[in-house]
């Protein structure tokens, strides 16, 4: 696959797990007088267009935030736009962009969307079960406090003794790295329910901009600030700059 570099940043340092808080859909169309679903059309297009980019920077999996189980309760006909938007475009610019290698996971508890739209994302799910090493995790109908209560819930049916690493096993990301970075468009400053147990020691990323204008320069921005971060783990910097961190 092609890869491109980020100016003065090194390939190492490039952040193996980026999770994209994709907020300001419906601010940005309001200040253009549009309704919001216009915004929630551009965002879709726009994270298309990042997850293509931070693949050829080289970063392996994203998680994108596209509905919280909070916005459940934002009124029927904006989840009715939303849903009529992951019919009509989800399942083929999925299929275009995770044809770069990279799995397909949903994040969260797909019983509280529609039906049709359950399936239709199993179906996207299936088809790139092959793939292996990339992944784009979409969080959809997902809330961080309830993937954490499902996960013990199912450790307890188990009859496990819960351990960090077993939670973090049987959380919807399981397998996969924890995020490096998170990044929230749309100038608030928090994490709003999204992948808090994963997040311990992610580098928080936050920028004014709505999502629908965060472009992919915004994100090489974001990467380069990233790879200037001392992530300490807890340790003393002398620690961090001895080859085994001890
Ligand atoms: C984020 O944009 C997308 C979803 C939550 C579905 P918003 O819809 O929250 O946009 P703002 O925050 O109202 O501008
Ligand atoms: C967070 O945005 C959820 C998504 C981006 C999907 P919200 O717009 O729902 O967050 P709050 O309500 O401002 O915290
Ligand atoms: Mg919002």
């Amino acid at each position: 696959m092609k890869k491109n570099t980020i100016n003065g940043v090194e390939p190492t340092s490039v952040p193996k797990h980026i999770g994209i808080i994709m907020d300001g859909n419906g601010r940005w169309a309001k200040k253009r007088l549009m309704p919001r679903s216009f915004g929630h059309r551009k965002g879709m297009e726009r994270m298309i267009g990042l997850l293509e980019h931070a693949f050829d920077v080289g970063v392996d999996y994203v998680t994108v935030y596209a509905l919280s189980t909070e916005n459940l309760k934002r009124p029927q006909d904006e989840l009715d736009g939303l849903y009529a938007l992951i019919r009509k475009h989800f399942l083929e610019n999925m299929k275009k962009v995770c044809a770069r290698g990279a799995r397909l996971k949903i994040l969260g508890e797909i019983s509280l969307l529609p039906p049709d739209i359950g399936a239709l994302v199993k179906k996207a799910e299936e088809e790139t079960s092959a793939y292996t090493g990339k992944g784009i995790n979409v969080a959809l109908g997902y809330g961080s406090r309830a993937e954490i209560v499902r996960a013990a819930t199912e450790a307890m049916k188990r009859g496990e003794t819960l351990t960090e690493e077993s939670l973090s096993s049987l959380l919807d990301t399981g397998g996969q790295p924890d995020p490096d970075l998170i990044i929230r468009t749309g100038k608030e400053v928090r994490l709003s329910n999204f992948l808090l147990w994963q997040a311990a020691y992610a580098e928080l990323y936050f920028s004014d901009k709505m999502f629908p204008e965060f472009s992919d320069a915004d994100l090489d921005k974001a990467i380069e600030e990233f790879s200037r971060r001392t992530r300490r783990f807890g340790k003393t910097d002398e620690q961090c700059s001895t080859a085994d961190g001890e």
